[in-house]
């Protein structure tokens, strides 16, 4: 028996994915683990029992029964009290923690000398590509973002000739242009809605044109250099927020759905839709706020509900991957074979290289201790 990972049920409130499924579980055991999963965790993803132990996973009764014996926890999201309670010492751990926001379960995961990852810090670099869980799962989202947003919309999306005549198509806009923002583009591009987007990354100029939507933006001296080395965004100057607030403003106005997708790692998400905004679009117009749990980009987003007012409509949804959770779930699963891939060796030893850049980057604790340089202290 290869070294035993635990698949349990999420316990964060309204978490439909799971960490494993059963083509996952093959490809685990394919690499030399076990695995056990316990009974119901994949049903909320459409997974029934039955095909994790036609795969050849264990099912277990309880998460106690599933952890306790097990080398790895892998989740989607935090571990609960319990599982953290019957987690072996030095048993390693990966999941999606919202690390900045969660000193409480670092300091958690330290005391029971667990060797955590956090899967936001698998770094882009090319090798890390298919166990980067934030990519696969922002792609998915922003799908889901422009299915939120026609659903919540009384009027069609692309031009219809009809013989009682036209329907126009619907003009979308897309604010922050990152993976979630790219695939929102495309989507809304498919539905036939006519699109425009900004970001204040200049590289992302380019890749909306290359979807076939306009770009928008103040293309100062800042934008020029507000990308990071690691390809994220910088704090933009209150300044440059103010001109970029004034250009949207006329633009936001004539739109029927907005969406916001931007994120700045380790910050509030940058306001970049203020009430004033919202009160100048036409009744009946949406829009749709990706950044609302951390904090949102739209003024007047309430998570978790669709906002009325005055007519507008603003869609807080929390989770939008977690709403097409049976893909989500599969993408996520496979990134993390990949990232399991890093943990054994190739007679089925558990033996992380923790020289590995792709393991330094995203462990966060490790020994009794938090490691991360950015979480320390
Ligand atoms: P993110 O989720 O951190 O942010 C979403 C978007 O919001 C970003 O494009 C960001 O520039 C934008 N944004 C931030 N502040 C803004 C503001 N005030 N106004 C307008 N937009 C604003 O970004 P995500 O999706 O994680 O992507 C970040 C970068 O990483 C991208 O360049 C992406 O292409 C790159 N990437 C590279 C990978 C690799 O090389 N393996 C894999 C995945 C992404």
């Amino acid at each position: 028996m290869g070294p035993r990972i635990a698949i349990t049920r999420e316990s964060h409130a309204g978490e439909t994915r799971v960490a494993a499924t059963p083509e996952s579980v093959k490809k685990l055991i394919a690499l030399g683990f076990s695995v056990s999963v316990e009974a119901g965790a994949g049903l909320a993803a459409a997974y029934p029992d039955e095909d994790y132990a036609a795969s050849g996973a264990s099912l277990v009764s309880s998460l106690q029964e599933a952890v306790a014996d097990a080398d790895i926890l892998f989740k989607v999201r935090n571990p609960s009290e319990a599982e953290l309670a019957a987690l072996k010492p030095g048993a390693i751990f990966a999941g999606l923690i919202n690390p900045y926001q969660s000193k409480p379960l670092l300091t958690a995961l330290a005391e029971r000398k667990a060797t955590a990852f956090a899967m936001e810090f698998i770094p882009r670099i090319t090798r890390a590509q298919a166990m980067d869980a934030l990519s696969s799962q922002a792609n998915l989202a922003g799908y889901r973002a422009v299915i939120e947003g026609a659903e919540a919309y009384g009027r069609a999306l692309p031009m219809m000739m009809t013989a009682a005549g036209t329907v126009a198509a619907a003009k979308v806009f897309v604010m922050g242009v990152g993976v979630a923002g790219l695939q929102a583009i495309a989507t809304a591009r498919r539905l036939g809605a006519v699109v425009t987007a900004t970001d204040v990354r200049p590289a992302t100029k380019e890749q909306v044109e290359s979807l076939g939507a306009k770009f928008l933006a103040v293309e100062d001296e800042e934008f020029k250099n507000a990308q990071t080395a690691g390809g994220y965004a910088k704090e933009m100057s209150a300044e440059y927020q103010a001109k970029q607030a004034a250009l949207t403003a006329e633009h936001i106005k004539k739109q029927d759905i907005v969406i916001t997708t931007a994120l700045i790692p380790g910050r509030a998400a940058p306001r970049l839709v203020t009430a004033a905004h919202v009160a100048s679009m036409r009744a009946g117009s949406v829009l749709v706020d990706l950044a609302v749990e951390q904090g949102g980009n739209v003024e007047g987003a309430k998570l978790g509900e669709i906002a009325n007012i005055g007519g507008v409509k603003i869609v807080g949804f929390p989770n939008l991957a977690g709403r097409i959770a049976t893909d989500a779930s599969a993408l996520y699963a496979r990134n993390l074979v990949n990232f399991a891939g890093l943990l054994i060796t190739k007679e089925g030893a558990l033996s992380p290289d923790f020289e590995d850049e792709i393991l330094k980057a995203a462990l966060v604790a490790k020994g009794g201790d938090i490691v991360h340089p950015a979480l320390k202290g």
